[in-house]
């Protein structure tokens, strides 16, 4: 068994970005028309009005400020609310592969790692664009990396399984190094009509590169100490989008073909599962929470990462203990812990251990150990 490290880490952020106001202007605009429409049905008592959104509560509720976005124009279209982003033939790279392969450049980057130097590439991540072929092939063709490819979807968990995965395979040996890239274009399938979700989501990617510990060079390396995964069945987070959808006339268009959640229930469920799971895992390395110097906690909520951080420590912590992004990311779901990870790792002291962590649907929680070099 080889030692393994994460040796680079990337990260692609969209151009575009809508803060709140933008985005509940756009909401209050398309939901005082279809009151306007309805206005006899209202009157008669027959439907309740679209009830209007709110820039404040979004912050106040989440911690979201602001989301990068790969189309901002047709999200904040009320007539259209959803992203434009026209299909492109299949000699062009698709969109997820685009976003893939920027991050993954990075990360190489910061390894000091060429193609060359890779086996293999996991694209991890909630949505993926189509059934085949994966889109790590895709990518490891638009890299030039020779080896195996394949995709996998953990939903917001897909990195830490997706880092799980990568390290086996090194550290078995087969191969020297894996990419682990998570594209996620959430907005794609975030439905913009819906008061309670609409402002939850942004795009983003991120990639890291794991490699042997005994070959590699780079400047920025963190030991995986360990990995520690759990799943356990739940309704409350659901994407009923699937293959099947046209064998089941009528129901395509169907909200619960995009993302539909129980928040309240995810908040209530999720948090302790989490402190659990990361406490029990710390103390089967013979660790302790104070140990920890840096939490890279999933970027969902903020509320939700203050009570998993105080449920494991005992006391309020502070940012530079557990780095906030989803203030201007909002939930980029599989990505944001590790875009934290990405940008809040270089002030860290050879021998500091951070604590990656993951959870969403399914629910699916991860929790990788690292220790700086
Ligand atoms: N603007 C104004 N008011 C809104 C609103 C909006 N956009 N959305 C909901 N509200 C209202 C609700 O109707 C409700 O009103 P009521 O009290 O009169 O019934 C009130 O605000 C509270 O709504 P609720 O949905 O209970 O809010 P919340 O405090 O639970 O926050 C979330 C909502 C989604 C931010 C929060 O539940 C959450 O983040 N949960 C965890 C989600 C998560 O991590 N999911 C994982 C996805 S991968």
């Amino acid at each position: 068994m080889h030692n393994v490290v994460i040796s680079g880490t990337g990260l692609y952020t969209p151009a575009q970005s809508i803060s709140n106001e933008e985005l509940v202007e756009s909401f209050n605009t398309w939901a005082q028309q279809a009151n306007r429409e309805q206005a006899e049905a209202i009157e008669r008592g027959e439907v309740e009005p679209w009830p209007e959104s709110n820039a404040a509560f979004i912050e106040k509720a989440s911690g979201i400020k602001s989301r990068y976005v790969m189309d901002k124009a047709g999200i904040l279209d009320p007539q259209r609310m959803k992203p434009n982003l026209p299909e492109r033939s299949n000699d062009e790279p698709s969109v997820l592969c685009e976003m893939a392969v920027a991050a993954a450049r990075q990360a190489l980057e910061r390894a000091g790692r060429t193609a060359a130097d890779v086996d293999g590439v996991i694209v991890a991540c909630s949505n993926l664009q189509r059934p085949y072929p994966a889109i790590a092939i895709e990518v490891q063709q638009a890299l030039g990396i020779q080896g195996f490819a394949f995709d996998m979807n953990v939903a917001c968990s897909s990195a830490t399984f997706g880092i799980q995965t990568a390290a086996n395979s090194v550290q078995l040996g087969q191969a020297r190094a894996v990419l682990m890239v998570n594209p996620e274009v959430c907005t794609g399938h975030l439905n913009f009509r819906d008061r309670d979700s609409h402002f939850i989501f942004g795009d983003a990617a991120t990639a890291v590169l794991i490699e042997r510990q005994d070959k590699a060079t780079s400047a920025h390396q963190f030991d995986i100490v360990s990995t520690r995964l759990l799943t356990q069945f739940s309704n409350n987070i659901r994407n009923n989008f699937g293959f099947l959808n046209r064998a089941a006339e009528g129901h395509v268009a169907d909200a619960d073909k995009l993302f539909v959640q129980e928040g309240r229930k995810v908040f209530r469920e999720v948090c302790p599962m989490v402190a659990e799971l990361i406490a029990e895992h710390l103390s089967e390395n013979g660790m302790q929470p104070s140990d920890v110097q840096r939490f890279w906690l999933h970027q969902a909520n903020l509320s939700m990462n203050h009570l998993i951080v105080k449920k494991l420590l005992g006391r309020e912590v502070s940012e530079d203990e557990a780095p906030v992004i989803l203030d201007r990311y909002a939930n980029t779901s599989s990505a944001g812990s590790v875009i934290a990870f990405h940008l809040y790792q270089d002030d860290l002291q050879p021998g500091a251990l951070g604590v990656l962590s993951s959870f969403g649907a399914g629910y699916s929680i991860g929790s990788v150990l690292l220790r700086k070099r």
